[in-house]
């Protein structure tokens, strides 16, 4: 992934028609948007568009569908949510291949928007089958991929389409996105610390050695902090473990050892005899977690040490909660890392859906310097991996 990719600043779209594919993957929650953060991340690329008289067909997957139609995961409400935030008519297509697509993006009139319907409706879209492409790029002039949180798909969409279509540019989204995680794989300023919490080891295996060559430390926390402790031999009572990553945990921490990395594990707990809302928590005195007890947060030791790690460093990544967010009062480990990230006055990016939505619920999303819209992809682009979605764009010549 070297030099800079095409832009869609660079391109002339005044009356072209422009794929866009975008990133609108997003929780839907009685047939209406939940969350329209990746929504709402794809509107300077399309005013741009819009501004200067350019045609968008916008496309877009929403859930794994596996190639047939599925009502519930239809872009239909996207439409809605996108026209109000857009302020102009965004006409919603059947599908998103064939001669009626091609004859309603040709009938756009300026100013106006065509969203097509579900991607994964078709499987070839994730075969990247050459065929699907060529029909994908039909309606289409030129091409601009702003779906940052798919580039690790190699999708007819984002890869087979590019073939089809001249000079292939980043929608300003992929831009900003590539540009603040180029920086902290590439060049971050130190100390650097990177906050990791979820569910699995496994999703963040790879990026946690990638990790080790760059960092001052790494704090852990969510149910991920239970394997790293079981693997130091700590107790960790009913906890969820995956027990088949023990030994990758091992190796992480002695090859963190020898470079001279700190991995920190949780110091105290807040646990309950079950995850369910409304049953008693407590917090434990140490790291320990006794038989019968299930951990659900970073406890108040915890909360502290970390946030002192991170006050005064210049670089911070965070990704993951650092316990079961979604049910309160669980949700704390996690709002005082916001906090904490808020206050640090480093270059922070936070990605991965809990976190980003801890920050915006407690009104901080303007104190971070990046949120990222990717989830895989952000953990594979700082794991290393050349996202196919990227490399599929031309590379600039200016
Ligand atoms: C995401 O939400 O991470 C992206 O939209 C990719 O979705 P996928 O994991 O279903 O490919």
């Amino acid at each position: 992934m070297k030099g800079r990719k095409m832009s869609v600043r660079d391109l002339d779209v005044r009356t072209r028609s422009v794929f866009v594919r975008v990133d609108f993957n997003v929780p839907l929650k009685n047939g209406a948007v939940a969350d329209d953060t990746r929504v709402r991340a794809s509107l300077p690329t399309l005013r741009l568009i819009l501004e200067r008289g350019g045609r968008p067909v916008i496309a877009s997957h929403l859930g794994r569908p596996k190639g047939k139609a599925v009502a519930e995961m239809s872009l239909r409400p996207l439409a809605a949510n996108l026209a109000g935030l857009l302020g102009t008519r965004v006409h919603m297509a059947a599908d998103c291949v064939g001669e009626a697509i091609e004859a309603q993006a040709r009938r756009l009139g300026a100013g106006e928007a065509l969203l097509l319907e579900n991607l994964r409706f078709h499987p070839e879209e994730e075969q990247n089958d050459a065929e699907f492409s060529r029909r994908l790029a039909r309606p289409a002039d030129l091409y601009v991929n702003d779906a940052f949180g798919t580039a690790h798909r190699a999708h007819a969409s984002v890869v087979g389409i590019t073939r089809h279509l001249p000079t292939p540019a980043a929608g300003l989204l992929m831009d900003g996105e590539i540009a603040a995680l180029t920086r902290l794989r590439d060049h971050p300023d130190k100390p650097y610390v990177a906050v990791l919490g979820g569910a699995k080891v496994s999703d963040k295996i790879d990026l946690i050695v990638n990790l080790i060559d760059k960092v001052e430390a790494i704090l852990i926390g969510g149910a991920m902090a239970y394997t790293f402790m079981k693997a130091r031999g700590v107790a960790v009572g009913s906890s969820p473990v995956e027990n088949d990553r023990i030994e990758h945990a091992v190796t992480i921490m002695t090859r963190a050892l020898n470079s001279g990395v700190r991995i920190r594990l949780p110091l105290d707990h807040v646990v309950a005899r079950s995850p369910e809302p409304g049953r008693d928590s407590e917090t434990t005195t140490g790291p320990r977690i006794e038989d019968g007890f299930v951990g659900l947060d970073v406890g108040p030791k915890t909360r502290e040490a970390y946030a002192n790690e991170i006050a005064g460093v210049r670089t911070v990544f965070w990704n993951g909660p650092l316990g079961l967010y979604e049910v309160p009062p669980y949700d704390e480990g996690t709002s005082a890392m916001a906090h904490a990230i808020a206050l640090s006055g480093a270059f922070s990016v936070v990605g991965g859906g809990d976190s980003i939505a801890a920050v915006n619920r407690l009104g901080l999303a303007g104190r971070s310097s990046h949120l990222s819209t990717g989830g895989g992809a952000s953990l594979e682009f700082l794991s290393g991996v050349d996202l196919p979605g990227v490399l599929a764009l031309a590379d600039s010549t200016g």
